[in-house]
């Protein structure tokens, strides 16, 4: 009988935008995993009232909630801390004093415990939770889509990245965001506006649909979010104000191009991976992540283009789409499991691309 593989149990830590969050994962990979706690406090309350995300307040929240949100991992695992095998934390991209605040707390706790520390990149946690989630194998096709990144890329391994595509301005959640504020609605925007959307007339505003058609798989949402205003300031434009079917047809609108635009992009990099990765015919698998991922009328838009491409698709389970510290310790089981770990001198990154993270290992 073949040997078991060796199983890992490790502490993610996530800090890198507004949700404060650690958790304990057990598993090998490709996984499933086991998630023995997964504790987010999401600060949406102390930004709300500013439309978005301000670094410092985030920072500040993260250092008074973080100890308390491990102490609550903790003993939701039932574990004590000298089981772990590793202390995983996100050493970035993100917000930089975020992120200094959850790697610090790492280290600490690493250095303490004299387990290895696992430095991991937000974006690759991403990638790998279809394998935390169903053990999804390589390679992979990924729509990474939320409020900070809007991306495309080939999964070939842990470490190994093919960026397809990327915006080239505002990401996915970032212009739910803007539309929704714009529209007078509360932050975060993009469950708003899908609220709204349902019952809107997506026909009754022509808004452009950015990058549809153009060669390759970039996106770009900053045209989109001027069309929304432009159209927002003529229809307000004496002095009165957004109506509900106003408001509901805009969201609408809005969705649809979003839609149209994933579609056609998402279209382009399966055509590509299958070219890249796929022998002719095979079922190829298709992971969408981050937040945005929960919005179902784009899921439905992404699972038709599936069908049609002949991909399997994987959307993550919401509470696994949006940032959250399982899929940190999972990315630590992973690098773990591969014999990897990184030196308690490890910087944070403001910006960290998922291609440089062959280069770092
Ligand atoms: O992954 P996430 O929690 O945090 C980032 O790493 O950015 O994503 C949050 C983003 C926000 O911009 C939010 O408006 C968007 O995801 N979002 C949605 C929906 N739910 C959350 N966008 C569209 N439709 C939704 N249902
Ligand atoms: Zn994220």
């Amino acid at each position: 009988m073949p040997a078991m593989p060796r199983e890992f149990t490790v502490l993610g830590i996530e800090t890198s935008c507004d949700e404060t969050a650690a958790a304990i994962l057990r598993g090998a990979p490709p996984g499933p995993g086991t998630i023995l706690a997964n504790v987010v406090h999401r600060q949406i309350a102390a930004h709300a009232p500013y439309g978005g995300v301000v670094p410092e307040i985030a920072a500040r929240a993260h250092v008074e909630l973080l100890d308390g949100v491990i102490a609550r991992a903790l003993s939701e695992a039932a574990i004590a801390p000298s089981d772990l095998d590793g202390v995983a934390a996100t050493a970035g991209p993100g917000l930089i004093g975020g992120v200094m605040v959850g790697l610090l707390s790492g280290k600490a706790l690493a250095l303490g415990l004299g387990k290895p520390l696992i430095a991991v990149n937000h974006l690759e946690a991403h990638a790998l939770t279809a394998r935390l989630v169903e053990g999804t194998t390589f390679p992979f096709l990924l729509l990474l889509i939320s409020g900070g990144h809007c991306q495309l890329m080939a999964a070939e391994a842990v470490g190994r990245y093919r960026l397809y595509g990327a915006t080239i301005d505002d990401a996915a959640g970032e212009a739910f965001d803007k539309v929704a504020k714009l529209l007078g609605l509360p932050y975060p925007g993009g469950p708003e506006i899908e609220v709204r959307a349902k019952t809107g007339n997506p026909k009754r505003f022509p808004f452009p649909r950015p990058m549809r058609g153009r060669e390759g798989m970039d996106f770009s949402f900053s045209g989109l979010k001027t069309a929304v205003r432009l159209s927002v300031a003529e229809l307000t434009s004496n002095g009165g104000s957004l109506n509900d079917t106003l408001r509901a047809d805009v969201a609408a609108s809005f969705q649809a191009a979003v839609v149209d635009v994933l579609k056609d992009r998402v279209r382009v990099a399966m055509q590509r991976f299958r070219t890249e990765f796929g022998i002719k015919n095979n079922v190829l698998n298709f992971i969408v992540a981050g937040g945005v991922a929960s919005n179902q009328a784009i899921c439905g838009a992404l699972k038709q283009v599936s069908g049609e491409e002949g991909f399997a698709l994987t959307v993550a389970p919401p509470a696994l789409c949006t940032d959250n510290g399982a899929m940190i310790a999972w990315a630590g089981i992973e690098r773990l499991a591969l014999g990897w770990s990184d030196p308690l001198d490890t910087a944070p990154k403001a910006r960290w691309p998922l291609e440089l993270l062959d280069k770092n290992t």
